[in-house]
């Protein structure tokens, strides 16, 4: 184990994406039940956004529900719905006031039209601060992501709007969910599990991997900083080779 540095002397990377898990068996090992997990979750989630507009971190996203989370017991899936409502209307005012540009990403189908429209206003109503960057991956999945982008590319084409030749990474970037936002540098899971799960999976073709088995309810400042001083710690040479 390295001493703790101070933020300030850390390269920090520019785009941090966390899968947060963990959250069930956080409130398991308490003999509590799941929704509290959640709860537990979200207030981790306050503790990171602050963390991450105090380091001075540029986009920070966070995936909160994967287009695979439907499948889990209805009550579960309604009550992080119900979080996700709290979370903007408990959090937005706060989040407008310092600064940050809220985006989200995933699927709009199955998303109740309350919720939608709740997405939509955050972002419209952030859409001109230049503070954080925060974007929740909500009913995202990586895969679908890309089949969107293949069809909106394919449907440029066939308008004869897009030579297929012209089509290059770039134009597959520009054509996802995440269009805009730079890719990560650095992703974090939590919980011990070492698996991308359809995260970002385009865009994290050169992000460094850094897996804590520290739960997410317990993942807070000190857990952010240590996850980038080990990014610090690793050198990147995006394919140039080893240098033997
Ligand atoms: C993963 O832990 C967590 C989720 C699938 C839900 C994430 C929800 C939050 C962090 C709270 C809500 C925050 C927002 C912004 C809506 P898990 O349930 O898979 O736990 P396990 O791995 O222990 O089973």
């Amino acid at each position: 184990m390295s001493a703790a540095l101070a933020p300030e002397t850390l390269r920090m990377p520019r785009h941090v994406a966390i899968i947060m898990d963990g959250n069930r068996r956080w409130a398991r090992a308490r003999l509590l039940p799941r929704v509290l997990g959640h709860h537990a979750g979200m207030r981790a989630v306050r503790k990171v956004v602050a963390a991450a507009h105090d380091i001075g971190i540029a986009y920070l996203t966070l995936y909160s529900f994967s287009s695979e989370n439907w499948r889990r017991d209805p009550h579960e899936v309604s009550d992080i719905m119900g979080l996700l409502r709290r979370f903007i209307r408990e959090d937005l005012a706060e989040m407008h006031a310092k600064n940050v540009r809220l985006r989200f990403i995933g699927g709009r189908d199955r998303v109740s039209p309350d919720i939608l429209a709740m997405l939509d206003d955050a972002r419209a109503t952030t859409e001109g601060n230049t503070g954080l960057n925060l974007t929740i991956a909500f009913n995202y999945g990586g895969q679908d992501e890309i089949v969107d982008a293949v069809r909106a590319i394919a449907r440029e084409a066939k308008a004869g709007t897009l030579e297929p030749e012209a089509i290059g990474r770039e134009t597959i970037s520009q054509f996802l969910h995440t269009a805009g936002v730079p890719d990560p540098d650095l992703i974090v899971r939590t919980s011990g599990e070492q698996r991308l799960s359809n995260f970002l999976i385009w865009q994290s073709a050169y992000a460094e991997f850094v897996f804590t088995d520290t739960l997410w309810p317990e993942f807070d400042r000190k857990a952010l900083i240590g996850a980038i001083e080990e990014f610090n710690r690793r050198e990147r040479r995006y394919g140039a080779g080893d240098g033997a």
